[in-house]
């Protein structure tokens, strides 16, 4: 990646993260570049980072080899269709980080073959622990592949899927996932306060059971199902909670809700083509 100069358009919370992960991994600050409509966020991002920033989208196609798209996707079509000229002439690697944004969109907006990653960062990448998913079209090269890799590497950790269709499949489990999480920590916490813990002692202990059993399935070599089992002993309290779990088909209901999420990321994503 090195000698690689990196665009970003759309200097919000999602670049920002990406810029300091860039940063924090030895990527020199003089090889990225922001543009933004928000001069604010590019004053922050200039006296944080060092970085070059500027409010002219052009300039950052001009100037770079990978173009970061890191606007909403609701926008995605007006800041694409003004730079579709510049961007079939110079050829730069296009990354979107725009949820439900298909590659096949971004490529007719632009007007045009180019190389293209679509990738779909989860909100932890803010923390630098994000998980993404990437997708490349035809036109991308092995090397602009593995560029795109350490460039997501730089928030967390990434993988590659083979076809278009399986981001709707990343979106319903690492992409809507965190909230999954957070609703467990949520359950848990009220329980515990029913059950007479003060509630900010039954926060900690949601969020730092949740991190606890996170890191530790992170960090073993068995599966998550194989730590459970390790932690459930006959006729214990582990076992009498994990009933109730099994008797209201709490795998059935997952399985139902990511079915839910997967639907509607297809449904999103024609809609955003059609806009
Ligand atoms: N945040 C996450 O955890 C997360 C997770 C997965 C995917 N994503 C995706 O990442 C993308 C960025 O999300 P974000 O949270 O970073 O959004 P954000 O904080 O709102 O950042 C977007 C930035 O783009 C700027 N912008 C708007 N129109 C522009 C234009 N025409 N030219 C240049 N810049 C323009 C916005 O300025 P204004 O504020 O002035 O409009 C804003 O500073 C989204 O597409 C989202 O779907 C985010």
């Amino acid at each position: 990646m090195i000698g690689q100069k990196i665009g970003f358009i759309g200097g919000g919370n999602m670049a920002r993260s990406l810029v300091g992960g860039l940063i924090n991994n030895g990527f020199p600050a003089g090889f990225l570049r922001v543009a933004d409509i928000n001069t604010e966020a590019l004053a922050t991002l200039q006296a944080d980072f060092g970085v070059t920033t500027t409010q002219d989208n052009q300039d950052v196609v001009q100037n770079s080899d990978v173009v970061i798209f890191a606007v909403k996707p609701q926008v995605m079509k007006q800041v694409l269709e003004p730079l579709g000229g510049l961007i079939n002439r110079a050829q730069p690697l296009i990354m979107s980080i725009a949820a439900g944004v298909r590659e096949q969109d971004i490529s007719a907006w632009v007007g045009g073959q180019v190389a293209v990653v679509r990738c779909m960062p989860n909100t932890p990448a803010l923390v630098s622990a994000g998980v993404t998913g990437l997708y490349a079209n035809a036109h991308v090269s092995p090397d602009q592949r593995q560029v795109a890799s350490a460039i997501m590497d730089a928030v967390g950790i990434t993988f590659w899927v083979d076809g278009e269709a399986k981001m709707d499949a990343v979106t319903a489990a690492s992409g809507s996932g965190p909230a999954y999480f957070f609703l467990v920590m949520e359950a848990m916490e009220a329980a515990a306060v029913e059950l007479g813990l003060k509630p900010e002692q039954a926060r900690k202990m949601a969020i730092e059971t949740a991190y606890g059993a996170a890191k530790m399935a992170r960090e073993s070599e068995n599966s998550p199902s194989v730590l459970r089992a390790n932690v459930t002993s006959e006729g214990g309290t582990t076992a009498a909670a994990l009933d109730v779990f099994e008797r209201h088909h709490l795998k059935g209901l997952f399985r139902e809700a990511m079915q839910a999420a997967h639907h509607r990321s297809e449904e999103l994503g024609e809609l955003i083509g059609q806009s």
